[in-house]
């Protein structure tokens, strides 16, 4: 169970995920993540516009369009701005090589794409996230045509494929992209770079969580610091 305080907040994410904002610097094109700990990024980012920051942004969902438009922040495309100054993001896991599992909130695809096409990619994340070596679940967004085929090879590969639902009554989770989800539990990865390339190969996979891109990391701790780790 993840300590929190009692208003809901994670001191750990909001630490992190505030002092990455300092990276962002005026007139730049920035790639803004998925999940609790990137809103904590774009709420501050929001209050430096208001500030006078003059940035825009790319976002990976439509949960971090809402927060984005919320925050005041001006939104571009990557069809406009191919090239991104950088991408701040979250994680589910983090290993020492600064490899990084994602998809938790199912928008991985959307944050690969964005991470891929940022100059310099930084994960936020509290300090339950980092592990020696990588074992959490691989989430897999799969074309929904695909998922028997797709779940058969994860078998083929040693994994056991679930299937992520919302809930039994409304069925799976659908990703921003009309997509499903099938979480991949391998164990222990003993190469995630070479796991990603697997993935990468199965036919129906549309795209995996393991990123192996990652240039910095900001570990949010309990006491309120952040250690920074750069590749
Ligand atoms: C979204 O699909 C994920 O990749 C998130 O970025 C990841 O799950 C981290 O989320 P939290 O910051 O909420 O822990």
């Amino acid at each position: 169970m993840k300590e929190r305080n009692p208003s809901g907040e994670s001191p750990e994410k909001k630490a992190a995920g505030i002092a990455a904002a300092d990276l962002v610097k005026d007139g730049m094109v920035v790639g803004l993540g998925t999940g609790s700990t990137t809103a904590y990024t774009i709420a501050e980012l929001g209050r430096r516009v208001a500030d006078g920051l003059n940035i825009i942004a790319v976002v990976t969902s439509y949960q971090s369009e809402m927060l984005a438009i919320e925050a005041g922040i001006t939104l571009t495309s990557l069809a406009e701005h191919p090239e991104l100054d950088l991408a701040i993001d979250g994680a589910d896991q983090v290993d020492a090589a600064l490899n990084v599992i994602k998809g938790g909130g199912a928008a991985h695809t959307r944050e690969k794409v964005v991470s891929r096409s940022a100059k310099r990619f930084v994960i936020v994340a509290d300090e339950g996230k980092v592990s020696e070596g990588m074992d959490h679940f691989v989430p897999i967004e799969v074309l929904p045509y695909a998922k028997e085929l797709v779940s058969k090879q994860i078998r083929e590969l040693g994994g056991e494929p679930v299937l992520r639902l919302a809930s039994k009554k409304d069925g799976p989770v659908i990703s921003d992209n009309g997509n499903f989800i099938i979480d991949g539990k391998f164990g222990f990865i003993e190469d995630p770079a070479e796991m990603s390339f697997i993935l990468s190969q199965l036919t129906g996979v549309v795209e995996h969580g393991i990123f192996t891109n990652v240039d910095e990391v900001y570990i949010g701790k309990k006491d309120g610091s952040v250690e920074i780790t750069k590749k």
